[in-house]
Parts: C-alpha cells; sequence; structure tokens
C-alpha cells in the first residue's frame, strides 16, 4: 500500500513545489488541506491546481470565523505586537491550520505530515510543534529537508509545469485577514525601500486630501461596532482593513529577530490590526490602574513572544490568556482615530469604566484635588533615590 501524506496547501511556490516531491521522491500519495484564514485566495483555482499537481484528495475548509475569535481577539486583548511591530498575521494562523491538518489526517489515517516551510524561518517551528503536539506521525518538509533555495524551487517548478504567479516570482508573500507579510526579492536589501508596488492593502499614492475618521467600539476587550455599525468579527476586521488601507495606514518595516537567530527585514500590510491594537491598548490605560498598565504590557510583550515563536499551546499562554482575559473586564468603550496620509493617531476615548477624573485632572478652579498633600508623597516617593544619590556624591569627592 502506497505511503499517504498530508500537506497545508496554498497553491504557492513552496507547497506545490512540496505535492510533486512528496510524489517522486517519497512514492507518496498526497491529501491536500487549504485552510482559508481570509487570504482572500480562490479556493476552486487552489483546488484545481491541487488536482493538476495530482493529489488524491483535496480539502478546502473555511476556518475564517475561528482565526477571529480564537486567534486574533485574543491577540487584540493582548496588544500583540512582536518587537513592538509585527501583528503576528502569519503567526497566528499557523496553529491553526496544523490543527485543522491534523484533524483531516487523523480521519483519511494518513502515514506522514508533511509542511512547505524551510529551515530558515518561523514557520517550521509553528508547523511543527503543533503538529508534534497532536500526533506521532513523521514530519516531512522537503524544501528544509533537502535545503531548497527558491531558484531551485522555481526551476523545479518550471520543469514540472506548475505554474506561479509573477507576484510570487518577485516576492514571497503570506496573507490572512490579520495582515500581509511580504518578503524576499529586492526586499533583501534592509537599506532599500520598498517597491509601490509591493503593497495591495494600503494606498501609497494618491491619497485623500483630507483626513478619515475612525470609531472603534470594544466590549470587554474585543471589538463590536466601527463607526456607529455593530459588524460581525469578520466584516468589522475586513471594513477597518479597507478604510485605514485606503488612508494610507498601515505598512510596517522592520528587522526581525526570528525564533532560529536569523535577522531579517521584514515588510507588512497591517491596516485593520494596527488600529485595533492602538486603539484597544488607549482603552485599557483609561480604565486600567496605572499598576495593571504596568504589569499588562510585560505580560503583552511575553504573549507575542510566544505566540510568534511556535509555543500557541505552551502552559504559560494558556496562564497568560487567563490574566489577559480578567483584565479585559472593564476593557469597554469607544476611541476615536484620526488616519491621514499614512499617519494614525488617537484623538479621543470614551468609557463607562473610565478612571479618568475631571475634578481630579483638571488645571481650572474646579479641581478637588488638594496639590497641598503632594508635598509629602513626592518626599517619600524619592527618598531612597535622594539619599542615594547623595552618597555617591560624597564617596566620589572621597576618591
Ligand atoms: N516574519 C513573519 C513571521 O514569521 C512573516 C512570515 C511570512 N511567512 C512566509 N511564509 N512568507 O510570522
Amino acid at each position: 500500500m502506497a505511503e499517504k501524506g498530508i500537506l497545508a496547501f496554498s497553491g504557492g511556490l513552496d507547497t506545490s513545489v512540496v505535492v510533486k516531491y512528496l510524489q517522486e521522491e517519497y512514492n507518496m500519495d498526497v491529501i491536500t488541506v487549504t485552510v482559508d484564514v481570509g487570504q482572500g485566495d480562490d479556493q476552486k483555482k487552489i483546488e484545481a491546481k491541487a488536482k493538476k499537481l495530482g493529489v488524491i484528495k483535496h480539502y478546502n475548509i473555511d476556518a475564517r470565523k475561528e482565526f477571529v475569535e480564537k486567534f486574533i481577539f485574543p491577540s487584540i486583548k493582548a496588544n500583540a505586537l512582536y518587537q513592538k511591530k509585527y501583528c503576528l498575521a502569519t503567526a497566528l494562523a499557523r496553529p491553526l491550520i496544523a490543527e485543522k491538518v491534523l484533524e483531516i489526517a487523523k480521519k483519511e489515517k494518513v502515514t506522514s505530515l508533511a509542511h512547505g516551510c524551510s529551515g530558515k524561518g518561523n514557520d517550521q517551528v509553528r508547523f511543527d510543534i503543533t503538529l508534534r503536539s497532536g500526533s506521532d506521525l513523521p514530519i516531512i518538509a522537503p524544501i528544509r529537508d533537502k535545503n531548497l533555495d527558491r531558484v531551485t524551487e522555481l526551476a523545479f517548478a518550471k520543469k514540472h509545469g506548475i505554474e506561479i504567479d509573477s507576484v510570487a516570482k518577485r516576492f514571497s508573500i503570506d496573507q490572512n485577514l490579520w495582515g500581509r507579510a511580504i518578503e524576499g526579492g529586492v526586499l533583501e536589501d534592509p537599506y532599500s525601500e520598498p517597491p509601490d508596488d509591493a503593497f495591495i492593502w494600503v494606498k501609497t499614492k494618491n491619497l485623500p486630501d483630507k483626513p478619515t475618521y475612525i470609531e472603534i467600539k470594544f466590549e470587554k476587550g474585543i471589538p463590536v461596532a466601527v463607526d456607529g455599525k455593530s459588524l460581525e468579527p469578520i466584516k468589522l476586521i475586513e471594513y477597518v482593513n479597507k478604510k485605514a488601507g485606503d488612508a494610507g495606514v498601515g505598512i510596517i518595516d522592520h528587522i526581525e529577530d526570528r525564533v532560529v537567530g536569523i535577522k531579517s527585514r521584514e515588510v507588512y500590510e497591517t491596516p485593520g490590526a494596527l488600529c485595533l491594537i492602538e486603539a484597544h491598548s488607549d482603552l485599557e490605560k483609561m480604565v486600567h490602574t496605572k499598576h495593571e498598565n504596568k504589569f499588562k504590557s510585560i505580560i503583552d510583550d511575553e504573549w507575542a513572544y510566544l505566540a510568534y515563536s511556535g509555543l500557541w499551546q505552551d502552559p504559560l499562554k494558556q496562564d497568560l490568556d487567563a490574566f489577559i482575559e480578567t483584565s479585559q473586564k472593564p476593557v469597554s468603550g469607544t476611541v476615536k482615530l484620526k488616519l491621514f496620509k499614512g499617519s494614525m493617531r488617537v484623538v479621543g476615548r470614551k468609557s463607562e469604566y473610565s478612571l479618568y477624573s475631571h475634578k481630579i485632572a483638571t488645571y481650572g478652579s474646579e479641581s478637588t484635588f488638594d496639590q497641598k498633600m503632594a508635598k509629602g508623597f513626592v518626599e517619600l516617593w524619592g527618598i531612597q533615590s535622594t539619599e542615594a544619590n547623595k552618597l555617591q556624591k560624597k564617596r566620589s569627592t572621597k576618591i
């Protein structure tokens, strides 16, 4: 009986090459699974492509709702930006895709699990760890195992009549509802500006001359309405992506530390994510105490680090989730963002749980804050610092 391998299939260069490798080099029957996480691809076309490559069976799974509710929403609650910049679009989708592959792997009684990740990226970490957490079957990753580079892959694709679209020839793209990652080609020179045509979600030219405002309403840390309209989760994210992208907001260009230690130049289009996280974190500052704010930013950083590093299922991440969930109880309210020619800033926020008190904060005559109380407070607050400084000065004059 032939060996049976299962593969998460995007229809792109890597996964197409892997189908052929599994068939030819590993003598396997191949089952492909395309998980829709909002990448916007035509599922019918991908299925046709898989069939043309000779797979024995292809599955299409619409996981968009699950992606938003179980992955994107928790990341908003965690204000998750890896290294303060990257919204984790790809990182969040991988464990979900791998889980779906596992479900079908069990049903189809496959003998191997395969993926199209290279040995240089983070995706191998995310796939391997999720697959390993749910199965002991061998994991085959031909791009990694055979040390394939893109030039070799393109030549292999050509030889096997695999069609590759022109964008894929210039860049390596991964996209879903939460963002679009663009890597490779000219972007590998970290000093050269990304060409305008690398971007499709965010407008870089002919931007509107008037500012765009966007009002986001949160309930317990989750965005529920935009511009006064209640929207279901997928629609809400699509709406913010479009509106912010049209205002030129959402491009990130930074140097990223990968799990395997490589530094890479990463370019993203993540308009919705940036707006929603900025609005959410601003609202938290209004409803949380200074102690909660300070501590939560440490938790948030760690959460983003674990999600990035493929440790989505780690017990520590679950513990952080529990803390974050409790912290979201008062995170309800509305935040107003102003978008203008690529810039984005919060210009207003309100909440029924607001800890902002006008009568305490005002410099006007209606203030109820007795300034005289501050004198003693400041003295005690700084007592150790001032003592230490005095001592240092005394010691250094002696030396
Ligand atoms: N650097 C990002 C991450 O590790 C994006 C990776 C994009 N992946 C890809 N296969 N092109 O999450």
